[in-house]
């Protein structure tokens, strides 16, 4: 074998070896892309302090006791239409959640609203807007009652589409987050047939109502609107045609409270007493 023949069988040998070291490379680059972009999302935006576990957001402890009674909340609820633009604490979302469909009984599961049969065919869906709840960010969660956390189902702020599926009505864009309530009559009816969707929008209401007047002993306000179409929430919601929407309950800091006096009630009721 000439020399020259040699050297060219090394230079040949050489490139083959660059050309695999170079797809070898591109490979790796695109295998390491790939992954990056079907990794499940991580709540990598969190700040400190939200425990994030299996993809749920661990709400914090719901306080059990509190400063306002039942009859001072029922005496100041009202339907709260305009709020502050302040920022709603993870605290307070949490404490509304847990009086929407928190556990109240752990030894057998019960939850602070009734529901015939203890079947609890409600889901209830929080949307949070752009820094509407600090560390929290904006996005449709689920909440999910047995283990007092949020499941998240889609990133970003809905607000604007979920005002326009409630006829635009200005306070569900407005307001920092909206409880949505949907129901599966199907979990009821199976048990109780067509009775079952009596039960269903009786036990809606009384989460509305927990709602309402947990909000007020927090300080905040919320209106029950039940004005909207039923197929565009469900788009906004992304669930299917099994689930009712039925509340939507948009939550802010009001800009104004009234409190009725007794004198006022004293003077209301003799009036129509006709004294
Ligand atoms: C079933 C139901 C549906 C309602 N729908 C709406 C609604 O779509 N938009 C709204 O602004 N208020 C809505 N409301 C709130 C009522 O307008 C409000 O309760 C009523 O005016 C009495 O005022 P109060 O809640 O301050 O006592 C609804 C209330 C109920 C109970």
């Amino acid at each position: 074998m000439r020399s020259d023949e040699g050297d060219m069988g090394g230079i040949v040998k050489r490139r083959k070896l660059f050309v695999v070291a170079v797809c070898l490379c591109i490979g790796i680059l695109i295998a390491l892309t790939l992954m990056k972009l079907l990794k499940p999302a991580k709540h990598d935006e969190l700040k400190e302090g939200i425990v994030v576990k299996g993809g749920r957001i661990l709400l914090p402890m719901p306080e059990l006791e509190g400063r306002m009674s039942v009859e001072e909340a029922i005496a100041t609820r009202r339907s709260i239409r305009s709020y502050e633009r302040v920022p709603l604490k993870i605290e307070q979302v949490a404490q509304i959640l847990w009086a929407a469909q928190g556990i109240t009984d752990p030894r057998r599961g019960l939850r602070a609203t009734p529901s015939a049969g203890a079947i609890y065919p409600l889901n209830v869906y929080l949307v949070v807007g752009e820094d509407a709840v600090i560390d929290l960010p904006a996005g449709i969660y689920r909440y999910d009652a047995s283990s007092h956390s949020l499941i998240i189902l889609r990133r970003g702020d809905v607000r604007e589409e979920l005002a326009r599926a409630a006829l635009e009505q200005p306070w569900v864009k407005e307001a920092p987050i909206s409880l949505v309530i949907t129901a599966v009559y199907e979990r009821t009816t199976s048990r109780y047939g067509s009775r079952g969707i009596r039960y269903v929008h009786i036990e809606v209401g009384h989460v509305g109502q927990n709602v309402y007047l947990q909000a007020v002993a927090l300080g905040l306000g919320t209106v029950a609107v039940g004005a909207f179409y039923d197929d565009e929430v469900r788009v906004v919601l992304g669930v299917g045609e099994d689930e009712q929407p039925l509340y939507i309950m948009p939550i802010g800091v009001p800009e104004r409270i009234y409190k009725p006096t007794l004198d006022e009630l004293k003077e209301y009721y003799e009036r129509h007493r006709g004294d």
